[in-house]
């Protein structure tokens, strides 16, 4: 033993002798300890060998545990749970071992180095610190939280408090079976949020009173943007003009401000009832109106509408759907567009986000609307069955004739709103609606009493105008009682008024603490139920007459019984992580771990408004400088912003920061952007969006940029070129040798370059986007950093930007982000100052839980999994691109168009049968048509790699049955998938081959069955015959009989 310990590796040595010498504390018991991992990996394949050898021996003569674990400095003293370990799925050494077997390889770094280029390679580690373990990092978390003060809250300005049902918050909220789920593109395994979805659409072409409505945009101010983007793009980008009320939000004119700029549209904020529309020309295409204002203030806007419509310019009207149960709606005021957030139902405001914005609009625009839309089609059997409609038609699709590059939006919080539509019913929501009014009624009787001016009180639903009439000082003591008392109310600015906000949160003792604040002696008595019974009946000038949310589904889940049984339906329709791996090339569907979601239910870190003063929220901005250290060190770039809330606006932000620059220094006029054939739909659409000229290169066939073509196409936009756009490693699964060539050719010639950070989990720890020389780069929070997808979002881009771009990083009209000088910033991307903040936690919590060493292994394993998978499945189907050395990043692309021509089977088929074994396709059809892209992540284990191979190889037995002319061409289990159970227990069963091989064509299938509730959907059917809010009950019923 002592010879064996002399030629052990110094950790190893260290930990042994501590385990001989008091073997019974140091094991912990009967805990088991594991060799290896964290060290080895970070200190080459040297040691790697190194202790493999000296493990062989030592196992062979000792009676120690087989596993030990190798961070030396934990002592038995310290917390073990190590979150590395729980996060990494296949990181058991033995697991590791065998998967290197396969491979042909002896180390994780000599995998590393034959996939990853020398020349790029990080020379030193993160500089992130040692990884907390759970209860350490929950611990100091909560810490942070408890940092953050919680005052009355009267702000508004579009965020309010909200009760959230209880039952919705732990089922739906805090449930991973929803918020694990992938946006639904395979339809047949998401019927569950399809037809939540299809709720929120109905409740909100409802509320609004206009035809179709949208599953959800980002926030409020760019739901606007989106709408005045439309406007522009129906006048055919003739009308450069669009106005703006000046009394809507101060973030939405900010956000639009800074989408205009890209487009080249001049927005006028004014007064909307004085705008002379005779000079305006026809110029203008379109108006926003905020109803009610952000003053709170009812305004009629019936002559403006009018005027705008015969002048030719849209009518978008930004809307408090709370206050629509009370006032006449946008569409029977005759707007175009009806837009808004659904924070306030049932969506903790969270700090800024993230809640869904609503999109509603007339029938003849749903072509061009942004973002995506439910509808209902029919499956194979004719059933009723949910999808996603116009999928072409998605804005981001249309790359760079694109005016919109929407693609994450926020699935999760649109079903919370749509189970509160659900949970209160269209009575429910009156009676909070009136309540608030109400509340907000006797505030401004008792404060007008007191000698305060006030809105008139017809003239508001939830928000009272207050100037204080008397000296500045009284004003200013006015304002310390409120702070004193822990209220925040709006402040206007250079005035002596403040704005008021009631929300369905507030008490009557909180009501009447706020009308003492108003008195100049605080012990004035208040009977708000008097003042309450002395008001006048609220006069009906826009009072709403007609019924909305008429559809059974807001009158059937009541009893708390019945809304539980309900969402838990629809959760079994829908697979999610909580079933299997979801294998999404590009999506990065890793582990969301627990201990990263808890906090983000802390009143904390869920109730605060994102536009309470600052040092009200310490917590919140030591957790954002923390976290942003934390992605500068992992980018190699200076400075971050944390304020764009999906990776899509991430590029739209980086690329109007190029755009700033090159203005900065005279060099306007550049405008072109190379973009990759193979890149996301998302950046040429956002290159568009900032009024860039996308120009395209080619790919070479292995998959490589065509450097030969990028370097022609630069050096003949050399005078114009902005920026390229490179995500690496490359959609084609790919660390591509010539990226520094790539780069090198854009920088010589004066161009910037943005890098897509969607696959950076190829890269933390092993390489970085500033030592490539990326200028910028957008990191998706929701892939590399363990947001969960939640259905379709929502999610997080922050980007991060070398130092000549941090100057023009975004900035906010209300909250000014840390860190950011207003005077270069390119302006607001997003309503609130730093994003959907609240589920920045989840990331940090990773990053904290992970440290240099987790985070650095947790790449490796990725790639080595994706390796793994690739080497398997190359037994059964050809793998499209590898790198020099024959290896894949992590993630690759399994070529279906060899199988297609001689069986006829198409990756949908093979998509669709996956369902069958209990699996969510990968990546269908991107980036290259005809293809499946892979994606295992580090969280899965070797037994979940396996078994998804195995389903993989199995289903080419299938497919070549059908090649051999053993199997039908047509009727097949491929080409009839997914098998419901209703299909497979029916009375006629005709098909060629058994209900056995249909149902359980594995043997795990018969140990856990997950079954489809639809059979195929009919795509053209649904899109031909579009249907966007919830059918009649009795059309189910119909397509129950026809079935039976
Ligand atoms: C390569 C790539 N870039 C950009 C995006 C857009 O990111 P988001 O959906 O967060 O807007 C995606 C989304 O999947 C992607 O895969």
């Amino acid at each position: 033993m002592a010879l064996l310990l002399k030629e052990a590796p110094k950790f190893a040595r260290i930990n042994c002798f501590r385990l001989l010498k008091r073997p019974k504390e140091f094991l912990g018991g009967n805990r088991r300890w594991e060799l290896v991992s964290s060290r080895s990996f970070q200190d080459g394949h040297k040691r790697d060998r190194d202790v493999g050898e000296w493990k062989k021996n030592f196992h062979s003569v000792s009676r120690f545990p087989r596993f030990l674990y190798s961070t030396s400095v934990r002592s038995v003293l310290d917390a073990q749970d190590i979150f590395e370990t729980r996060h990494i799925g296949s990181g058991k050494e033995a697991d590791i071992q065998a998967m290197l077997q396969a491979l042909k390889l002896n180390t994780v770094d000599e995998l590393i180095d034959e996939t990853v280029p020398a020349k790029i390679r990080s020379k030193t580690s993160l500089g992130i610190g040692p990884a907390m373990t759970e209860s350490e990092a929950l611990k100091y978390i909560k810490n942070l939280a408890e940092k953050n003060e919680l005052y009355q809250n009267h702000i508004g300005m579009g965020y309010y408090g909200t009760l959230v049902p209880t039952v919705i918050q732990r089922n739906i909220l805090e449930n991973p079976a929803w918020y694990t789920q992938y946006t639904p593109y395979q339809a047949e395994v998401s019927q569950g949020r399809l037809e939540s979805l299809l709720n929120y659409q109905t409740m909100v072409a409802d509320l609004t009173g206009l035809p179709i409505a949208g599953a959800s945009l980002l926030d409020e101010a760019t739901a606007a943007a989106e709408a005045m983007a439309m406007c522009y793009s129906l006048s055919k980008h003739k009308k450069k003009k669009f106005l703006v009320s000046d009394a809507c939000h101060p973030q939405t004119i900010a956000v639009l401000k800074t989408r205009a700029e890209g487009f080249g549209v001049e927005i006028v904020v004014g007064d909307v009832h004085s705008f002379d529309w005779k000079q305006a020309q026809g110029n203008v295409c379109g108006i926003l109106l905020q109803y009610p204002t952000t003053y709170g203030i009812i305004e009629n806007y019936d002559r403006v509408i009018s005027e705008a419509h015969e002048s030719g310019a849209k009518v978008i009207m930004s809307c408090d759907l709370l206050s629509l149960t009370m006032l006449k709606p946008p569409g029977e005021l005759n707007a175009d567009f009806a837009v808004g957030s659904t924070q306030r139902f049932g969506v903790p405001m969270g700090y800024g986000g993230p809640h869904a914005a609503f999109f509603a609009t007339k029938d003849e625009y749903k072509r061009l609307m942004p973002g995506r839309i439910i509808g209902v089609s029919k499956d194979s059997q004719g059933k009723p069955a949910f999808r996603m409609a116009l999928q072409t038609r998605e804005q981001h699709i249309r790359r760079d004739k694109a005016t919109s590059n929407i693609c994450t939006a926020q699935a999760l919080l649109a079903n919370m709103s749509a189970m509160y539509g659900i949970y209160h019913g269209p009575d429910g929501l009156k009676k909070i609606a009136s309540r608030i009014h109400d509340l907000a009624r006797v505030f401004q009787k008792a404060v007008q009493d007191m000698g305060y001016e006030t809105s008139a009180p017809e003239s508001f639903f939830d928000t009272v105008r207050v100037t204080c009439p008397h000296s500045k000082e009284a004003f200013e003591s006015l304002l310390k009682r409120l702070q004193d008392s822990k209220i925040n109310v709006r402040v206007l600015k250079n005035e002596q008024s403040l704005c008021v906000s009631f929300d369905e949160t507030h008490t009557r003792t909180e009501l009447s603490s706020l009308i003492q604040c108003f008195a100049e002696k605080n012990s004035v008595q208040v009977d708000c139920q008097k003042i309450l019974e002395s008001l006048p009946v609220p006069s009906a000038i826009q009072v709403r007459t007609s019924p909305f949310m008429t559809h059974p589904i807001f009158h059937s889940y009541r009893s708390e019984h019945e809304l539980l049984r309900y969402m838990h339906r629809l959760q079994s329709k829908d697979v999610s992580l909580v079933h299997s791996m979801i294998p999404l090339g590009s999506c990065t569907m890793k582990l969301n771990a627990t201990s990263e979601m808890i906090p983000i239910s802390w009143p904390e870190f869920a109730l605060a408004h994102p536009f309470a003063p600052t040092q009200q929220m310490k917590g919140y901005l030591q957790m954002f400088e923390e976290l942003s250290e934390a992605l500068v060190k992992i980018t190699k770039l200076n400075k971050v912003s944390l304020q764009p809330n999906s990776g899509a606006q991430g590029e739209y932000t980086g690329l109007m920061a190029i755009r700033e620059y090159h203005k900065s220094r005279n060099q306007g006029h550049r405008n072109v952007c190379i973009i990759p054939v193979s890149a996301h739909g998302t950046n040429p659409a956002s290159a568009a969006m900032c009024g860039m000229r996308v120009v395209v290169v080619g790919c070479d066939d292995k998959g490589n940029i065509n450097v030969k073509e990028l370097e022609e196409k630069a050096e003949q936009y050399k005078d114009q070129l902005a920026a390229l756009m490179v995500t690496y490693p490359s959609t084609h699964g790919v660390f591509e040798d010539g990226i520094l060539d790539v780069i090198e050719i854009i920088h010589s010639r004066g161009g910037q370059v943005y890098m897509d950070g969607a696959n950076m989990n190829a890269q933390v720890g092993i390489c970085s986007p500033g030592d490539i020389g990326a200028d910028v780069c957008h990191l998706n929070l929701h892939k590399t950093f363990c947001i969960p997808h939640g259905g379709g979002g929502p999610g997080m881009g922050p980007i991060a930007v070398a130092s000549h771009l941090a100057p023009f990083l975004p900035s906010h009209p209300v909250i000014p982000p840390i860190n950011v000088d207003p005077k270069h910033s390119l302006g607001a991307v997003a309503a609130a100052p730093y994003g959907s903040s609240s589920i920045l936690p989840i990331s940090y919590m990773y990053i904290k839980m992970m440290g240099d060493e987790g985070l650095t292994k947790a790449t490796k394993i990725a790639i080595l999994n994706a390796n793994y998978m690739a080497q398997r499945l190359s037994s059964g189907y050809s793998i499209l691109y590898r790198g020099k050395h024959g290896r894949v990043a992590h993630e690759f692309i399994i070529d279906l168009r060899p199988l297609k021509a001689v069986s006829g089977v198409t990756e949908a088929d093979v998509a669709k049968r996956l369902q069958d074994y209990g699996f969510h396709s990968p990546t269908m059809s991107f980036p290259v048509a005809g293809t499946l892209m892979v994606e295992p992540t580090e969280s899965e284990s070797k037994a979940e790699l396996d078994r998804f191979c195995d389903a993989l190889l199995m289903i080419r037995e299938e497919i070549r049955d059908i090649e051999n002319g053993k199997m039908d061409k047509e009727n097949n289990p491929l080409k009839n998938a997914p098998h419901t159970a209703d299909v497979v227990s029916s009375d006629n069963w005709s098909r060629p081959y058994s209900r056995q091989l249909a149902a359980y064509p594995a043997e795990w299938s018969r140990a856990f069955k997950f079954w489809p509730s639809v059979s195929r959907i009919d795509d053209a059917y649904g899109d031909k015959n579009l249907v966007c809010t919830c059918p009649p009950m009795e059309s189910y019923m119909e397509a129950e009989q026809r079935v039976a």
